[in-house]
């Protein structure tokens, strides 16, 4: 597989063309940011563990029948990915108050959630990602009820697998961010990365954070946080 021209460059990776049109080569970044890139930094080894640790789980959810971009990791730092036209909808699910959930609603951190709680962001940067309803959502064309419907149930199955998932290897799912895409059929599939950047991940026995918010809240071993989930998701 050939790698081509960079077609597109975030905050945490850069997704090239290859030799066939229907792939792209999806690579992540030691870069890392927060606050809507206000804070700025590079954590070592970040791109290598966020592109084995969204393998093992999408992995896992291809097992589990979850349509998703993913193909097969191809370097330490790249993956391949089916092409698909990003959706610009971030999808939120949470299980425990955390993060921007307690800011906005002045919640107590740690309280578990009777039922899972799903919010929609608007993908933009310029606008710093405002959360916006499903009525918002048809007005800017961005998904239609049937395509909307689809990602909310698929969001809802993936919260069930990796909520498993994460338990057995003794972590908690406090919440996620899910991105999805179209392919040239029309068919919804999920797409970007699932890693410490887009979840919050605690020790199931001590709570002890595991993820991103290490990095946003100076809390330190932020890189060794990463290591430790790659470590027990590697334990099969
Ligand atoms: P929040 O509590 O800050 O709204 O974040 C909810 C979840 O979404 C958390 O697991 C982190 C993830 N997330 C991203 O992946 N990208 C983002 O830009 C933000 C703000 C959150
Ligand atoms: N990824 C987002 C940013 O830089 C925010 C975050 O993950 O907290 O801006």
């Amino acid at each position: 597989m050939e790698k081509k021209e960079l077609i597109y460059e975030g905050k945490a990776k850069k997704i090239y063309k290859t030799d066939k049109e229907e792939i792209y080569l999806q690579e992540f970044k030691d870069d890392a940011t927060a606050f809507n890139g206000l804070k700025k930094d590079k954590i070592p080894h970040k791109g290598e563990l966020n592109n084995q640790i969204s393998t093992y789980i999408f992995n896992q959810l291809k097992e589990n029948a979850i349509p998703t971009h993913f193909l097969e990791k191809l370097s330490p730092t790249e993956m391949l990915v089916r092409k698909v036209d990003i959706i610009k909808i971030e999808v939120v699910c949470r299980n425990i108050t955390a993060g921007s959930l307690v800011k906005k609603f002045g919640l107590e951190e740690g309280i578990e959630l009777e039922n899972p709680v799903i919010e929609y962001y608007y993908k933009s940067d310029e606008l710093g990602d405002p959360l916006f309803n499903e009525d918002h959502i048809y007005a800017l064309k961005l998904a239609d009820k049937f395509d909307l419907g689809i990602i909310k149930k698929m969001t809802l199955a993936v919260n069930e697998i990796l909520r498993k998932y994460f338990l057995k290897h003794g972590i908690k799912l406090v919440d996620f961010k899910l991105e999805f895409g179209k392919d040239r059929f029309g068919n919804i599939l999920l797409a970007d990365e699932i890693s410490p950047d887009t979840c919050r991940l605690w020790d199931s026995e001590t709570n002890k954070k595991l993820d991103k918010d290490r990095f946003r809240f100076d809390l330190g071993e932020v890189e060794e946080a990463y290591q430790e989930i790659n470590k027990r998701l590697a334990e099969a």
